[in-house]
């Protein structure tokens, strides 16, 4: 038997506020999170959700000093926009705060106080980086060099980029520091460490035997944690952007990013009520983290520790934990722009705020990473909310206008089927509610949509716009029906689809129904006038989807040049080698396609010693009428060579760009034929 709770409080992962939100957190833990809250608030519990930026740590230091800002600056941009996006994308925190805000540092200094005070920590020094011309300790991303394992320069002391590797600082060639330059060197300092270990049992106990019901991924992430046997960690830096290790003699020291965050959640819940205390100290409350699987042992290890250390605050009754989003089948990465952001969606897509919703719901990472491309979200529109929900609720108000004027009609005596329909929709509510209270929301989507699928197939079936003309007393019941089904839908799919639930509503001219009332079949009085119709869906076209696409590929060209990696330079060659080859200025006279090829062109080139043939690879780069009159540099004295019956004298230079371009090599001003190359 599962327990019951007086309140809820929900939290969804702090967003880092150095750049905007884009669809892998949304699908891996704001959407699920808003469509829970959304359900425990129409059930009428009593449910709190916060959340709010995570403004510390060192990508955001990084990011400013790239930028030429302040951390303050950036964490200032990034928390409107994210902010805002959330908003209106009808993410329905009841708070939206951010970890710069004073009472936050307030609540991270006391909690590390307390824990100092009572000797919760252990002090240990050990040596880091420093650099001595900075006068700054250094965090492992200020510390570059040559990556030991591809050899790639500008690699960073916790990973490179071009190859991939975790690193370390120590195993990096000719480590630089990114603030001067200067070559770091070790330096004793001292930190406070949480010491995990005395928290192991605990923890064992209370996930391990305790929680079973936990998603395999969050169990097993645990599960082999604490396998691992559990380290002391530090929770204070050597850096300047953050909250002040408040303590004696830990100038320039500040929290652990990840100290202060989680605690950011009751700081969040401190500024929304006075009555904060009863959502964090009692049995009663279910509190549920919502976050990426890369937060799992903050969620689950660190921040329960950090709370039994403390005392007084209950634990996690669940952590529902998503896999990754991938987008067009890559990794979705901030610093490669890989990514669809929630921001420019909302410019891009306006009004269409639950289409993105629905589509990245139906497609959360739950079980394992997942894949968002646009072809699906296009066809999850189309085929689903257009041919579905939008189609069933449009047949279903347009009849009543055209056959009643607007006003529902009477329902009379049900049939068999209407009876079967009904025990139908009574008994999706309760898969549909048992899946979201065990954090299933694709099953739930697919529960909620079922009611429009069941409609559908009800009007389908019971064809009212034929039994009009012989029935019209029967065809009152049939769309009493599909009307009571239409109000039902604007229950179920509000957790999911909060502004088309709104629609419908508003179509339907009345107030919103508590959860309560899904599977009612008098939701809707006889009598009662509802709306005009409008549409709630409409049709994506191809060429949106394609500029969607046209954008990601402008991209990967983009990221493809930026991570070239030149080729090894080639076995050394003497001078005289070298002179062996006679290279000129020479001009292309003409050209044309050879025929039954895809790839050769016949060119005619003048190379100042003569004129001659030269047939080319090229044709899938250039056209022949692009090439004619350029200026190219030709090696003239390559043994002759046979192509489909022509002989080619010669070879035009070029290079091959990243993307796999062509360029051709001229003088950089028009130079004589024959002019020599050396
Ligand atoms: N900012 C972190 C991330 O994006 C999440 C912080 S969650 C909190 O991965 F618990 F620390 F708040
Ligand atoms: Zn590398």
């Amino acid at each position: 038997m599962s327990k019951e709770f007086k309140r809820y409080l929900i939290t969804s992962a702090l967003p880092y506020a150095n750049g905007p939100v884009h669809i892998g957190h949304l699908a891996g833990v704001y959407i699920p999170s808003d469509i829970y809250t959304r359900y425990l608030r129409l059930r009428g519990r009593d449910v709190i959700s916060v959340c709010g930026s995570d403004e510390h740590g060192v990508p955001i230091t990084i990011k400013a000093k790239k930028e030429g800002i302040t951390p303050q600056q950036v964490v200032d941009r990034y928390h409107a926009i994210i902010k805002d996006s959330f908003e209106k994308l009808g993410i329905s925190f009841d708070i939206y705060s951010r970890t710069s805000s004073p009472v936050h540092a307030e609540t991270a200094s006391a909690f590390f106080r307390k824990l100092y005070d009572e000797g919760k920590f252990v002090e240990q020094t050990t040596e880091q980086f420093y650099d001595e011309e900075a006068k700054s300790f250094l965090a492992d991303r200020y510390i570059t060099g040559t990556c030991p394992k591809c050899g790639a320069d500008g690699a960073y002391g916790d990973q490179c980029e071009v190859c991939g590797s975790t690193l370390s600082p120590d195993e990096l060639v000719n480590p630089r520091s990114t603030l001067s330059g200067a070559t770091p060197v070790k330096r004793e300092t001292k930190h406070w460490y949480l010491p995990l270990d005395q928290y192991e049992q605990m923890l064992r106990e209370w996930i391990l035997e305790g929680h079973k019901e936990w998603k395999s991924n969050v169990y097993g992430q645990c599960k082999s944690w604490l396998d691992g046997g559990l380290l002391p960690r530090a929770v204070s830096r050597d850096l300047e952007w953050g909250i002040p290790v408040p303590v004696e003699g830990a100038e320039g020291k500040v929290l652990y990013v990840w100290f202060d965050a989680p605690i950011g959640y009751i700081s969040a819940t401190k500024e929304l009520t006075p009555d904060w205390e009863k959502y964090w100290k009692s049995e009663d409350t279910k509190l549920v983290h919502f976050i990426g699987k890369d937060n799992i042992v903050f969620h689950c290890i660190v921040f329960p520790s950090m709370l039994k250390a403390h005392g007084g605050y209950i634990l996690p009754e669940n952590v529902p934990s998503n896999e990754f989003l991938n987008l067009e089948g890559n990794k979705i990465s901030t610093s490669k722009n890989w990514a669809v952001w929630l921001h420019e969606y909302l410019v891009d897509f306006p009004g269409k705020e639950d289409v993105l919703r629905y589509a990245l719901c139906a497609t959360a990472p739950e079980t394992k990473d997942n894949d968002f491309t646009w072809k699906d979200y296009q066809a999850r529109n189309n085929n689903e909310l257009v041919a579905v929900l939008g189609n069933f609720v449009n047949r279903a108000l347009v009849l009543t206008q055209k056959y009643y004027d607007g006003v529902v009609p009477t329902c009379g005596e049900l049939t068999d089927y209407d009876r079967d329909t009904i025990a139908e929709l009574s008994s999706i509510k309760a898969s549909l509610e048992s899946n979201i209270e065990n954090y299933r929301f694709r099953e739930a989507l697919k529960d909620a949509m079922n009611f429009a699928r069941i409609g559908n197939k009800y009007l389908a079936d019971s064809e009212p716009w034929k039994l009009i003309k012989t029935d019209a007393e029967r065809v009152k019941t049939i769309l009493n029906i599909a009307l009571q089904i239409t109000a039902n839908i604007a229950i179920a799919i509000e957790p999911f689809m909060p502004f088309s639930a709104a629609k419908i509503l508003a179509m339907l001219e009345c107030e919103k129904f508590g959860w309560e009332r899904l599977g009612a079949m008098d939701l809707l009085a006889a009598g009662h006038r509802i709306g005009e119709p409008s549409l709630l869906f409409e049709k994506i076209e191809d060429d949106v989807i394609q500029k969607q696409l046209d954008r990601l590929t402008e991209i990967a060209k983009q990221n493809a040049a930026a991570e070239v990696k030149a080729e090894p330079q080639k076995a050394e060659c003497t001078f005289d080698e070298f002179q062996k080859m006679d290279i000129r200025v020479s001009t292309i006279l003409e050209a044309e396609k050879l025929p039954k090829t895809k790839k050769l062109l016949k060119l005619t080139i003048d190379t100042g010693i003569d004129k001659r043939t030269i047939v080319s690879g090229i044709a899938e780069h250039f056209s022949p009428e692009e090439l004619v009159g350029k200026q190219v540099l030709v090696l003239v004295n390559l043994a002759p060579r046979d192509f489909k019956g022509i002989t080619s004298q010669g070879m035009i230079l070029m290079a091959e760009d990243a993307t796999g371009a062509l360029r051709l090599l001229q003088p950089n001003e028009k130079t004589n034929n024959g002019a020599m190359v050396g």
